[in-house]
C-alpha cells in the first residue's frame, strides 16, 4: 500500500484475501500508515507490519517478502509510488520487495485526475505495463474533496477479482489489443404498468466478469448492463438499458464498431403489448386481469445475420435443461444454427444452478464444429476460454 486516503478501502480487499484462504503480508509505505495505521493491518493480516527495511533485519525482509510472494498488489498505487516502481528506486520495504518479486504484480491505482493524466505519470504506467505488470484503469467519479474524475480506487471486489484472475492464470499478453468488444450482460424488465415488471434472474456476473477479463486483455470493451447491481468494472464504458428494445438499440449501435459481440444478458423474449399508464388496480368481482405478450426483437440472431462490421465474432450463450426434443448438446448444436452465431456457450441449467453463483461450467461450440469443455470454474475462468476461442478466430488459426 502506498500513502493514499484510499488506504481504508483496501481494508475490505484485505478481508476478501483472506478470508478466501490466502497469506497476505501489508507492505504500507510510511505515508500509507498516516491514513491507516499499523495495527489494524496486523490485526486483518494476522502478521507483522513494517514499512522500513530495519525491522527484524535478521530475516532479510527486503528480499524475502517479495521472493516468497505468489502475487503483489499495489493498492492504492499512487503517482509516486508508480514513479518509483518505474524507475527501480528501493528506497523503503515496499519498493525493495517490487524489485525482488519474479511473481505477478497488479497495481490499483488511486489519484487525482491531473496525477494520472501527467505525462510523467501515463510514461510510468507505459513502463510498468511494459514490463508485464497489470495496471488497473482507476475507475470515475467522487475523489476527495468535492472534485470528481477518473482516479478513484476501484472497488474491493473488483481488484479482489483481478487478483484471483491473474493468480490462476498468470498475467495475460494483451492479445485483444486494438480490439473494441461488446458484452451484454443482466437481465431485462418488461413492464405491465409504472410499478410491475416481468424479469428473469440473470445477475450479470458472466457478464461482467467477460467485460472485466476483455478490458484486462487490452481490449476498448462496451458493457451494455440490463439492470445489473454490481459496481462498473475498471476501464470499461458502461451504457446502462432496462427493456429488451433498449439493449437491441445500444447493442446494435454499439456492434456497428465492435470486432467482436458477447450476448450474455438475458433478454426477455415477450413484452407485455399494452404498457398500462396507471398501476393496474384489482377487479371489485375478483376477475383476474390476462395480460397480451408481443415478440421482442431477438437480438443476436439479427445481429449475426446482419453483420454489421465485416470479420466480427458473435457469441451467444444458451441456457438448456434438456427435454424430449434433444439433450442438452443437441439443442445447442440447433441453436447455434437457428441463431447464426460464430460460438454458443452451453450452459446445463437443470436446477437453475449458475443463476447469481460465482461459478460456472458450459461447452463451447463452435459454427465450424469446434467443442471446448469448460470444466466448472469461476465466471472470470470461463470468460478466459471465451476470449481464448474469439482471439483465435480474430488471428484467423479456424476458419468460420
Ligand atoms: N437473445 C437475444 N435476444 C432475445 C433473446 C435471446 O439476443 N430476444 C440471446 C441471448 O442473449 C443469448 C441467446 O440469445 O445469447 C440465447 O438465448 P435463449 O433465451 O436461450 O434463446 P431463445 O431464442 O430464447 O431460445 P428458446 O427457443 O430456447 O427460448
Amino acid at each position: 500500500m502506498s500513502g493514499g486516503i484510499a488506504a481504508y478501502k483496501v481494508c475490505e480487499l484485505l478481508r476478501r484475501l483472506t478470508e478466501s484462504g490466502h497469506d497476505v503480508t501489508v507492505v504500507p509505505t510510511s505515508s500509507a500508515l498516516e491514513f491507516v495505521g499499523a495495527a489494524t493491518w496486523a490485526a486483518l493480516s494476522g502478521r507483522p507490519v513494517s514499512s522500513e527495511v530495519w525491522t527484524d533485519v535478521h530475516a532479510v525482509p527486503h528480499v524475502r517478502i517479495g521472493q516468497d510472494a505468489d502475487l503483489v498488489v499495489v493498492a492504492p498505487a499512487t503517482a509516486d509510488l508508480m514513479a518509483r516502481a518505474a524507475h527501480g528506486l528501493a528506497d523503503d520495504l515496499l519498493t525493495n520487495t517490487l524489485l525482488t518479486a519474479s511473481c505477478p504484480v497488479v497495481f490499483a491505482p488511486a489519484m487525482h485526475t491531473e496525477m494520472w493524466e501527467h505525462p510523467a505519470t501515463v510514461a510510468n504506467v507505459a513502463t510498468l505495463r511494459g514490463r508485464g505488470a497489470v495496471v488497473i484503469e482507476p475507475a470515475e467519479g467522487r475523489l476527495t474533496g468535492k472534485d470528481t474524475g477518473k482516479g478513484r480506487l476501484p472497488e474491493a471486489s473488483e481488484i479482489f477479482d483481478i487478483a484471483m484472475d491473474v493468480l490462476s492464470r498468470g498475467v495475460s499478453r494483451p492479445d485483444l489489443a486494438g480490439r473494441h468488444v461488446v458484452v451484454s450482460a443482466g437481465g431485462t424488465r418488461e413492464y405491465l404498468d409504472p410499478v410491475r415488471f416481468l424479469g428473469n434472474r440473470s445477475s450479470g456476473l458472466q457478464g461482467y466478469a467477460l467485460a472485466r477479463v476483455a478490458a484486462a486483455r487490452g481490449a476498448e470493451v462496451t458493457l451494455v448492463a440490463a439492470n445489473v447491481s454490481l459496481p462498473d468494472p475498471a476501464g470499461v464504458k458502461v451504457v446502462t438499458v432496462e427493456t429488451t428494445a433498449e439493449l437491441h438499440d445500444a447493442v446494435v449501435t454499439a456492434a456497428a464498431s465492435a470486432d467482436a459481440v458477447v450476448m450474455a444478458a438475458a433478454p426477455a423474449d415477450f413484452r407485455p403489448t399494452v404498457v398500462s399508464e396507471d398501476k393496474i388496480k384489482k377487479a371489485d368481482d375478483g376477475t383476474s386481469p390476462v395480460i397480451e405478450l408481443e415478440q421482442n426483437p431477438d437480438i443476436l440472431r439479427e445481429i449475426s445475420h446482419r453483420r454489421l462490421h465485416e470479420g466480427s465474432v458473435i457469441v451467444g450463450f444458451a441456457a438448456e435443461t434438456g427435454d424430449s426434443q434433444g439433450s442438452v448438446l443437441e439443442l445447442g448444436r440447433a441453436k447455434l444454427t437457428r441463431k447464426g452465431c460464430d460460438l454458443l456457450v452451453v450452459n446445463d441449467v437443470s436446477g437453475g444452478a449458475v443463476f447469481g453463483s460465482p461459478d460456472n461450467e458450459a461447452v463451447i461450440l463452435g459454427a465450424d464444429g469446434t467443442s471446448v469443455d469448460v470444466p466448472r470454474g469461476t465466471k472470470a475462468a470461463l470468460a478466459q476460454v471465451i476470449w481464448d476461442e474469439v482471439a483465435r478466430r480474430f488471428a484467423g488459426d479456424l476458419a468460420r
